[in-house]
């Protein structure tokens, strides 16, 4: 009967049980733990965060990037490095990934080079074909696609990797002076990634291997712990470089790093739906002393992530338990969906001579004089292929072997000719070896690649 309605209502709720997934990045899984600092950076940056001796909670939330909220954790795919840090002058959060570089430098490309990755929108079944498709266009991804197809593309462990903040930021000092800097989290466990001939079995074997490995490795006492390494440009130094240092698909190479704290996981959350689900990551979300830089794939990122965190948690999901400061937030923010109102008093606007808390605007952004052009065009020094090729002469011969047999598997799914000879010229443009065993490893010609990588830019 309609009367019943304990009956209605339970159904009704249940009906409701689901929100948007992340638009990517959805498969993911969430720990808590604490970043302690060690090393004195006042120089560089007035962040509490960074003095010496202070231990700040964090929330981290690992992910795949391409695949829906239930898919299986193994994928050859980028995996996020999302940090919330509770500092005691609000949230910071560090919204990176498992490797230095990202495949695009332009902040426009974002939703097209996610739709070539994703599901195709006929089939539902991801296609390499559309992939490169894209890439073909694209060739500033060289570097990201030559770790991606290394062993790294296919981490056995969230605890086997490290994550980057990839972009330049700013820190600022109490002078207000600006240094550009870049963060890396190096993982004591060590990085592994797993062999193209040990997929299948891996795969076969646990569709859910990172988490079960992480709450395993958190529950037996096994805490994870990744030391925290900065590098650091004064601002009149990021032109010294061939490549534009503020472009997030370039290492910044031969600049040193140096250690300035370690974090350490220790829980596995109590709810997955409160924590990992509902937790906001916004590289937008800075504290006084860290700040943005013009790179323009940060920029963009700058207005996404709490613009997509509004649809998909709704207007107040800054106060919910995961997202809301461990410090108390003066800004006047008021009413909307699911507000549980914990603002007291009357004074919702600034400047006030009556409200309790005191309206201090103390911190703002350091001024940065910019000088060229608006434009939309691509930047100047593209530097495509030459850190691609870099890399790949680091690599041992087993690891040079395990990305020419990944990477030519999926480009064999290539039926397009022209987009797989110019994949085949990025790549030889990289390192004329690499190009070499890609073109037999795919039954090309090499004259007619050697041809085409003799057009390409050096620049
Ligand atoms: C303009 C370029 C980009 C745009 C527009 C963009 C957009 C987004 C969006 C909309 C989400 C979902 C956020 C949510 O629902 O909470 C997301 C998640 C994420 N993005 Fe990006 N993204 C960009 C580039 C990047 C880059 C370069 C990185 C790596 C440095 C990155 C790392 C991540 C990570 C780790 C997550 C998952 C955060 C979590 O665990 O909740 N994204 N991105």
């Amino acid at each position: 009967m309609l009367q019943d309605s304990h009956l209605i209502e339970k159904l009704q709720r249940f009906d409701r049980e689901r929100i948007p997934e992340r638009v990517v990045h959805a498969r993911g899984t969430g720990a808590f733990g604490d970043f302690v600092s060690t090393a004195d950076i006042s120089d560089l940056s007035i962040a509490q965060v960074f003095k010496p001796g202070t231990k700040t909670p964090v929330f981290v939330r690992f992910s795949t990037v391409m695949g829906y909220r239930g898919s299986p954790e193994q994928a050859r795919d980028p995996r996020g490095f999302a940090i919330k840090f509770y500092t005691t002058q609000g949230n910071w959060d560090l919204v990176g990934i498992n490797w230095p570089i990202f495949f695009i430098r332009d902040a426009i490309k974002f939703p097209d080079f996610v739709h070539a990755n994703k599901p195709s929108a006929v089939t539902g079944v991801q296609d390499a074909n559309l992939a490169f498709d894209f890439f073909a266009h694209t060739p500033e991804a060289t570097n990201m696609l030559t770790h991606l197809y290394t062993d790294e593309g296919m981490p056995d462990s969230y605890r086997h990797m490290d994550g980057f903040g990839v972009h330049a930021f700013k820190l600022v000092n109490a002078q207000g002076q600006v240094h550009y800097v870049k963060f890396h989290f190096k993982s004591e466990q060590g990085v592994h990634g797993i062999r193209p001939q040990d997929i299948p079995n891996s795969i076969g074997a646990d569709w859910n291997l990172m988490t079960n490995d992480l709450y395993h490795a958190l529950r037996t006492g096994d805490d994870p712990k990744w030391d925290l390494y900065i590098q650091v440009l004064n601002p009149q130094d990021l032109n010294k470089f061939d490549y534009d240092a503020l472009d997030d698909t370039k290492i910044w190479s031969n600049v040193p790093e140096r250690k300035i704290g370690t974090m350490t996981l220790n829980r596995v959350p109590d709810n997955y739906f409160d924590t990992t689900e509902e937790s906001a990551f916004a590289p937008s979300r800075m504290v006084p002393g860290i700040e943005p830089s013009e790179d323009r794939m940060l920029q963009g990122r700058m207005f996404a992530y709490a613009d997509t965190q509004m649809y998909r948690l709704g207007a107040n999901f800054n106060s919910l338990p995961i997202n809301r400061p461990r410090v108390p937030v003066v800004n006047n923010n008021q009413d909307g969906k699911m507000n549980f109102g914990e603002r007291k008093g009357e004074v919702n606007y600034e400047p006030s001579t009556l409200g309790e808390i005191p309206q201090d605007p103390r911190y703002k952004y350091v001024q940065t004089p910019l000088s060229g052009t608006t434009q939309q065009m691509t930047i100047h020094k593209t530097f495509d292929f030459q850190q691609a090729g870099e890399y790949y002469r680091t690599l041992s011969d087993q690891d040079k072997q395990d990305l020419v047999t990944a990477l030519s598997a999926d480009l064999n799914h290539v039926t397009n000719d022209t987009n797989k000879y110019t994949m085949l010229s990025y790549f030889y443009k990289a390192d004329a070896d690499y190009g070499t065993r890609l073109v037999s490893a795919t039954h090309a010609n090499l004259s007619r690649v050697k041809m085409l990588a003799s057009n390409l830019s050096d620049n």
